[in-house]
Parts: structure tokens; sequence; C-alpha cells
């Protein structure tokens, strides 16, 4: 498979890392299981009759493998996959190019698709309908419409706010797939695997540790998993066994439940300033020193999902769990 960024930001040399350590295929990629059972039959499918791949949008929390599926899917469709960005794409003529540049079959994987904006989402309309791009040429009364026919080709789109995608776009993908947080078996046999594919020696026990404090996240996951391997090449002798786990993720300021530092100041706040909430997000994100957007894409879902956050209409609110978790009197209301 040839894969190209066609528009949009050139990775870190940690991105590259964690890009090459993903699975190639179906059968190698660990849980979302219904996703993957759906798409297993789809791909079959259309490689059946020998047609490109029904449009696909991928929702869910950052780092739950959008960006990986779509890479499975161009894979296994044996197809280029190119890849771009919502905010890199910031004129219909710089979606046209990269819509024209495409050859018959291909994947284009749109990132944060729901940060398009309306006039490049129109263009897309008839792109992802029926193959071709209305082009307007010229300004003012000389201006005139030219159509230009694409080959056929599958547009996979990821987003962490599936509600902040217009109805219309939404309707043009015959595939919609939400990916759920991972369990910790599911995460166990992720950082086990990935353990392998960098040859370097875990321990169950840790690989079970780390799991368990990596929110649900693969990405999170086999961050940590690096991170304690430096701490085991450094500290220890290259073993990564429970103690040194232990000993990284503590230094590294992840807790019990896998919660950061930032997740502390966000529910530390809501309790000390605000007295437990309910609380405005712009509020809590003036008073952390973080952007609204971040706090809603990246940190909220997971306190959402262990039941530590709630979400009332007059803003959010700590919930008794947080208490204990920190050790403090749950107050009465
Ligand atoms: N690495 C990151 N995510 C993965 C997954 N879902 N399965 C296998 N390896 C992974």
């Amino acid at each position: 498979m040839d894969e190209r960024i066609v528009s949009g930001e050139s990775q870190s040399h940690e991105e590259w890392e964690e890009r090459s350590l993903r699975p190639q295929t179906l059968s190698q990629y660990i849980g979302q299981k219904a996703v993957k059972e759906n798409l297993t039959v789809f791909i079959q499918a259309a490689k059946m009759r020998e047609e490109c791949l029904d449009h696909v949008l991928l929702y869910g929390p950052p780092g739950l493998g959008k960006t990986t599926l779509s890479m499975i899917i161009a894979n296994e469709m044996g197809v280029n996959l190119r890849t771009t960005s919502g905010p890199a794409i910031e004129r219909p003529g710089d979606l046209a190019a990269v819509l024209s540049g495409l050859e018959p079959g291909d994947v284009l994987f749109i990132d944060e698709i729901h940060r398009l904006n309306r006039s490049v989402e129109e263009v897309l309309y008839p792109a992802m309908e029926d193959y071709f791009l209305d082009i307007v040429i010229g300004k003012g009364p000389s201006a005139r419409s030219v159509r230009l026919d694409l080959p056929p080709f599958t547009l996979v789109g990821a987003t962490t706010r599936a509600g902040m995608l217009s109805a219309p776009l939404r309707d043009r993908f015959g595939v919609v797939s939400r990916l759920e947080y991972y369990t910790h078996d599911e995460l166990q046999e992720i950082v086990e695997r990935t353990a392998d594919v960098m040859e370097i020696s875990a321990e169950k026990k840790a690989a079970e540790e780390i799991s368990r404090r990596s929110r649900g996240t693969p990405r999170i996951a086999n961050r940590i998993l690096r991170r304690v391997r430096d701490f085991a090449q450094v500290r220890g002798d290259g073993t990564i066994d429970l103690s040194i786990t232990k000993e990284a993720l503590n230094l590294l300021q992840v807790d019990q439940l896998g919660l950061d530092h930032i997740d502390h100041t966000l529910l530390r706040n809501i309790i000390d300033k605000f007295r437990g909430g309910p609380v405005g997000l712009d509020t809590i994100a003036a008073t952390i020193g973080e952007e609204s957007h971040t706090i809603e894409d990246v940190y909220e879902p997971y306190l959402l999902q262990i039941g530590f956050l709630q979400r009332t209409p007059r803003g959010r609110m700590v919930t008794p769990l947080v208490y204990e978790h920190f050790n403090m009197e749950v107050p009465k209301r």
C-alpha cells in the first residue's frame, strides 16, 4: 500500500514509531469487535463486486484507533491511502486538488472531519455521491462552473464529535461506526503485542498494570509502555517488570485509575473552587488553563465513562466517586 499525507502536518519521530507499530490487517487488530466484524463483511463484499468500499465515518474519543482503521481499510482493499485533515483543507480548491489526485479505489482519510468549513463541505457532497466536482472558474458575470469527473474512491472520515457534523455530510456515509473504550483485557493484549513488535520483554503483570492505567486507550497504553521501557533501560536491566512499571507510572503522575495531572487538576478545581459543581465548561477551562474543546474531547469523555463527572443543564458536576478517589469526605448537599 502506498501511503502519503496529501495535505497537513508532518509527523514527529514518536508519531512515526507509533504508526510503524500499528496492526496492518483486521485480523491483527485487537478489540472493537462490532466495528471489526462489520468492516470485514463490507470489505469482502466490495472486493467480490470489484467495487470500492462505501464511505466510512469513524467516531469516538481520541486514541482509540480511527487512523489505524483507515490504514487497515486501504491495506485490506489493496489500494492507496491518502491522508489529510479538516483544518488542513481551508478552501474548496484545496479539496479539489486532493480529490483530483486520487486513483481509482483510493482511500482518502480526512481526520477531524467536523472541522471542514461549509464551502469545502459543499464540494465534497457531489464528490461523495456521484464522483464529480463542480469547480467555479472566474469571478462575477463571466464566472462559469466546470464539471470534473473523479475516479470512484472511499472517504474515511474521523471525528471525536459526530454531533458537530452537519446532517447532509453525515448522511452521505454508508457506514457509520462508533469506537468504544477498550477493556483491560484488550489493552493488555495490545500492550503485549506492541512489546513483541518492539522486541522488548514485558512481564505479564507489568502489561496488566499498564493496561489498567491507560484509560481504555491504546495510544496511552503504548505511550506508557515506551516511557516504562526508558525507565527499565536506565534504572533496571531493560526488563519491564511490575516494580519498575509502578515506579515509572508514579513518576509520570499516572494514578491507579490512569488519571493524570490534568485530570486531577480539573477534578480538584471543581471541588475546591466550585463546591463540586455544577460549573460551566468554559469556566473550568479558564481556571485550569486548558482549551474548552480539549477538555471536552480529550479529558471529559473518560471521566464521564467511569462515572466521575456528570453533565447537567447547569454545567459539570463531580460525583461522590471522586471524593472517595481522593480520600475526601463526601459533602452533604
Ligand atoms: N495498537 C494500537 N491499537 C491496536 C489495536 N486495536 N490492536 C492491535 N494493536 C494496536
